[in-house]
């Protein structure tokens, strides 16, 4: 029988990307599946549906996809909705945001259908083509620089002119992982003078690599800041206190922050306080990239632009979003290459073996019961 893969359209707010491409589509096809894609889920990405059918994909509605589809792809988790009207048995595989999302995947588990959440994917090298957070994160952390750059009435480069020499802007970046380092290279290549920091030491060569300036806490405690994974956690409130008073120092100098420090499953850290702000220049932008996770500045709000005393705070959500196209193509590509895996040598349902390592990793729930170890205490 053949395996179908639908493509869904993502509704949720301030959402352009989509889950494949004409590129993927193709790939799929050539795998021997059956590619149904919804109406104008490329659209907001600039995928058109011309584009899709030339690819092989058949056009088709929601519904039809639904109940069609062994192997539904999404970029968000699917709605209510849509796990009600799943085919019996169905595969979702999407950014379900599973800390936040259990009453959703207990609901995918009563209808026997299994979710894949590929922001569970483990950092190893092996898996590095299907890692959605590094793919969504490196182009947000571009976009972000340039979106407050935007933002900022003056000039990231030195410009020496006949009317005068203009400054470069100084730029400090708050948390050095995959989006703060794409937001450093960024900021240099503008030309701006840039420092950043971050909790884990292993953050410090490849700021440094990049030309940028590290700034963090001297203490012991940074040794053990770092998880197996690679991760952050959370530091002791001692820690916290000698890092509010290093930012205090260093933020008054800045003119524009770039914030993206995360801790997985836990609100994002606290680095920029009300104060702090208060402290910097009139025409400072802070650019809250962990908005959505509860924010480092105490001043952002999601979804807006706050002024508070002469400084813009920003609060976009989903900034992968903002650059859909590209972000949608590596998405795609990241979802290819881990259905690719998942299928097997068969390439079929048949070949998929669910003990393999990083399937583990990622399936959130299957055959009727939540099988993460994200749900075992919780
Ligand atoms: P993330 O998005 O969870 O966090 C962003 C950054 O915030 C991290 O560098 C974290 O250390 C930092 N942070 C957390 N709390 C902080 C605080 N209180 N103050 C300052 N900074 C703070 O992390 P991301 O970007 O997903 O990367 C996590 C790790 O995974 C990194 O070590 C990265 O190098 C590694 N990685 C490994 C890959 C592989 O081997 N395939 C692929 C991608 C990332």
């Amino acid at each position: 029988m053949t395996l179908t893969v639908g493509i869904l359209r993502d509704l949720a707010v301030a959402e352009k990307r989509v889950a494949a491409t004409p590129e993927t589509v193709k790939k799929y096809l050539a795998l021997g599946a059956a590619v149904l894609v919804e109406h104008d889920a490329g659209t907001a990405a600039s995928y058109t549906n011309q584009a899709f059918a030339d690819a092989g994909a058949t056009l088709s509605d929601k519904h039809a996809i639904l109940s069609a589809s062994d192997i539904v792809l999404k970029v968000q988790a699917p709605t209510d909705d849509d796990v009600a009207a799943l085919k019996q048995g169905a595969i979702v595989v999407a950014m379900f945001n599973p800390h936040h999302n259990k009453p959703l995947v207990e609901a995918m588990a009563s209808k026997g259908a299994t979710a894949l959440a590929m922001e569970l994917m483990p950092r190893i090298t092996r898996a590095q083509s299907m890692d959605v957070l590094s793919s969504q994160s490196n182009l947000a952390g571009y976009r972000a620089v340039l979106d407050a750059a935007a933002e900022f009435t003056r000039g990231f480069p030195m410009m020496m002119t006949a009317a005068g020499t203009v400054p470069p802007a100084k730029v400090m970046v708050m948390g050095a992982g995959v989006a703060g380092l794409q937001a450093i290279a960024t900021a240099k290549r503008l030309g701006a003078v840039v420092c950043a920091t971050d909790v884990r030491l292993a953050a410090k060569e490849q700021v440094e690599s990049l030309g940028a300036s590290f700034v963090m806490v001297d203490d012991p405690e940074v040794k053990q800041a770092e998880t197996a994974g690679g991760y952050a956690k959370e530091m002791s409130d001692d820690y916290k206190r000698r890092q509010a008073a290093l930012i205090a120092e260093t933020i008054k100098k800045q003119d524009v922050v770039i914030c993206t420090a995360l801790i997985p499953g836990r609100p994002a850290p606290r680095l920029v306080s009300r104060e702090m702000v208060e402290s910097m220049k009139p025409g400072s932008v802070i650019m809250d990239m962990a908005v959505e996770q509860g924010g480092n500045c105490e001043v952002s709000q999601l979804g807006e632009v706050v002024a508070h005393h002469g400084v813009k705070i920003v609060g976009h959500r989903n900034i992968p979003s903002r650059i859909a196209t590209d972000a949608s193509a590596l998405y795609a590509r990241n979802l290819l290459s881990f259905v690719t895996h998942l299928l097997g040598k068969e390439k079929s349902l048949a070949g998929i073996d669910w003990q393999e390592d990083i399937v583990r990793a990622v399936c959130l729930c299957r055959g009727g019961q939540l099988v993460h170890s994200l749900y075992q205490h919780n």
